[in-house]
Order: structure tokens, then sequence, then C-alpha cells
């Protein structure tokens, strides 16, 4: 492919402008500067460098985002700053969103892609990927509780009962949930229906893809990585060749 249509779709701007960061000497290529918009290379395991952030194409791409708290996942933030800023902009470019939301007040892994076939999997099916959330109660927990979450709650506004597929407790005031759905505020409001109050909430997997088992790398608050098909594999996702 040539070079200014790969910067192109990878969110480096249109084709116009990807020539003009070529000619103006912005994009290295191992590490030498390319001065030939119109060189062509294979795309397949491609790196290059632009202002001196190194970038990798890919056709459709996969993040793992460490969600801080006191971000919204939205574009258009009402009283917050936005998740989608602590993202390069060429992945804005390129059209990646958020697989699911997690609250203002939620802190942990939330997934982006570019690959409305992967978003739909993980979070907008039927049976979505499981969710694991750690969550720190305003009360000491009671067994009544764990067996209130196990069995199914009753929500305000949900037709039928909502129940965790696991819990476990992981301290006086501490709880590990698993749950498939991705409703809104849905483990507070499940930890609510059982009698407790959410004091703060952690989602630290989605399917088999921990940020604390290794597999993945470290992420701070704020710090993202690129997903490999090692790491969809965990979600059950396969991408198409
Ligand atoms: N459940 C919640 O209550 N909040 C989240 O952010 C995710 C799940």
């Amino acid at each position: 492919m040539q070079l200014d249509r790969i910067l192109q779709s990878q969110g480096l701007g249109s084709r116009k402008e990807a020539r003009k960061l070529v000619r103006d000497g912005l994009v290295k290529i191992k590490g030498i500067v390319a001065t030939d918009p119109f060189a062509e290379y294979d795309e397949n395991g491609f790196t290059f460098e632009v202002d001196d952030w190194e970038w990798e194409y890919s056709k459709l791409v996969y993040i793992a985002l460490h969600k801080p708290l006191g971000y919204e996942c939205s574009h258009k933030p009402k009283h917050n700053e936005s998740v989608f800023h602590l993202l390069p902009e060429p992945l804005m470019v390129r059209g990646v969103q958020s697989v699911g939301r997690l609250d203002v007040e939620t802190s942990g892994l939330l997934l982006f892609s570019d690959d409305g076939q992967f978003i739909h999997a993980i979070a907008h099916a039927k049976r979505q990927v499981t969710k694991h959330y750690r969550a720190q109660t305003a009360q000491d927990i009671q067994p009544a509780e764990i067996e209130a979450l196990l069995a199914g709650v009753e929500l305000h506004d949900e037709p039928e009962p909502v129940a965790a597929l696991e819990v476990k407790q992981t301290g006086e005031r501490q709880i590990e949930l698993v749950i498939d759905h991705g409703k809104y505020h849905l483990v507070r409001r499940m930890i609510a229906a059982a009698g407790n109050h959410v004091e703060s909430l952690h989602r630290f997997a989605v399917g088999g893809l921990s940020m604390e088992d290794g597999s993945l790398p470290e992420l701070e608050p704020s710090d993202w990585c690129y997903l490999r098909p090692k790491h969809l594999a965990l979600l059950g996702y396969q991408v198409e060749k």
C-alpha cells in the first residue's frame, strides 16, 4: 500500500495531510526519515514513527485502557473529562468506540475498537462476555446479601430478577462479582438491592482478560495498550484474516 494511504488509514489525516506529514519530514520508517509519500510498503507488520510517536499498521484496532476515576465514557461529556481524551487523536479519527461503558466513579478495564463486530460480540450480544468487578461496600457484607446476589435481585425497570454468575467475599467490606450483563449502574443497583451500598467499584477483568493475572501488560490508571490476537482469544474473539 502507498505510504500516504497507510497513514490515512491509521487516522493520521486525509491523504493530502498525510503527504504533507511526509514532505515535512515528520514520518520515519525504521529510524530513517521518509521522503516519498507514494512509496509502496507491505502494510502487514508495518511500523512507522510520526513526530517520534511509534505506530504500527492495523486494519482494525483493539485497545485496553485502565480507566481512571472521574472520566466519562462519552464523546460529549457533561461534567467530566472524556475517556477518549486519554487516547491519541489518530485513534479517534479512525472511529474507535468504547466497548460498553463504565460509570464516572468506576475505574478499571475498558476496551476500545473500530471493529463493530467485536464491539457487538463483547458488549451488545444477548449473552455478553463476563465482566469481573471488585466493590468496596459501606457496611460489612452479610451472607444473606451474597445469597441474594447469586439467586437474583429485583431491580426497578428490569422485568426479571438479575443474578451474578459468581460472588466472592474478599474482605469484610469487599466483594467480587462476575456478571454477563452490561446495564446501567448494574453492580451498584444489584448491591443496593441486596441491602448494602457500593463505596467504590473497579472492573479488573473482561472475559479471560485480566489486569491482575499478567494476561495484559501492567497498566497504571490512564495507561493503554494494543490488544493482540492472543488477548482477543481470551475474550473468545478471533479476528478475521
Ligand atoms: N456496574 C456499575 O454499577 N457501574 C459500572 O460502571 C459498571 C457496572
